[in-house]
């Protein structure tokens, strides 16, 4: 299972990518203007490049399809590891699977993204999708189980042979990516504040405390032994004159 950032905040990401378990960048319009990245060009290609190879998702910023298989053309363009989000209806509740077929024909990575559904996620890897993202907080939001949409899609992806990842994003707890995780996501993106509270455990804090602890104790020990071999040795050249 791979792990992806849900962020732009070029501090955490920088934290968190050199310790070797992120795979990949989400990011969204709001995820942009909440951590201060107003040019979505210039703050992308910044992103990209900190990625390197590793995929980071860019969503259009249009409720026009048309429009949206122009942005993506554009994001594209602007480093090889963009994956273009384009959303599986816009705001008016039509589809966007033609924009997705149509990126996949071109060579365009996309990320479908905002799938609330079994259904919706279905029609998105069969429009082609590389990626399918369920929002599982909000999905529960409307008092769904997020494990069922997963195990469901999953499932679904499996028995078909779909290429089709699933990220599962819109985390709001550390028990959602547990559950995510075991209901057979390929990939969950997750916010870093949720990454900081995984590692941490206040009873490993106090075990490596102890640990530390009697370390101090052994050098202490070591040290004091050897003063003593250093004072008898000096004791008894002295006796010996
Ligand atoms: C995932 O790709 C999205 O960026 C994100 O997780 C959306 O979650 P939200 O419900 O917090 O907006």
């Amino acid at each position: 299972m791979q792990i992806f950032l849900d962020s732009a905040n070029q501090k955490e990401i920088e934290k968190w990518l050199h310790q070797g378990i992120i795979d990949g960048l989400t990011t969204n319009p709001s995820i942009m203007f909440k951590d201060g990245v107003y040019d979505i060009e210039k703050g992308a290609q910044n992103l990209c490049k900190m990625f390197g190879e590793k995929p980071v998702s860019v969503e259009v910023t249009t409720n026009d399809r048309e429009e949206m298989v122009q942005q993506a053309r554009v994001f594209a363009r602007w480093a090889q590891n963009v994956v273009v989000k384009i959303p599986v209806i816009n705001e008016d509740g039509e589809s966007c699977l033609g924009v997705i077929n149509t990126l996949n024909r071109e060579g365009i990575l996309v990320n479908t993204t905002a799938i609330l559904s079994f259904n919706q996620a279905i029609l998105a890897a069969k429009a082609g999708a590389t990626y399918v993202s369920i929002f599982a907080g909000r999905v529960a939001d409307e008092g769904n189980d997020p494990t069922v949409v997963i195990r469901n899609v999953r499932q679904w992806l499996d028995a078909w042979d779909y290429t089709a990842k699933i990220i599962v994003g819109s985390i709001r707890t550390v028990m959602d990516i547990q559950a995510a995780a075991l209901a057979g996501a390929h990939i969950i993106t997750i916010p870093p504040q949720f990454l900081a509270k995984m590692v941490d455990h206040k009873y490993t804090r106090e075990t490596v405390h102890q640990f530390n602890l009697d370390a101090e104790k052994a050098l202490a020990q070591i040290a004091e032994v050897r003063s003593n071999a250093v004072s008898a040795a000096s004791g008894s050249s002295v006796s010996k004159r």
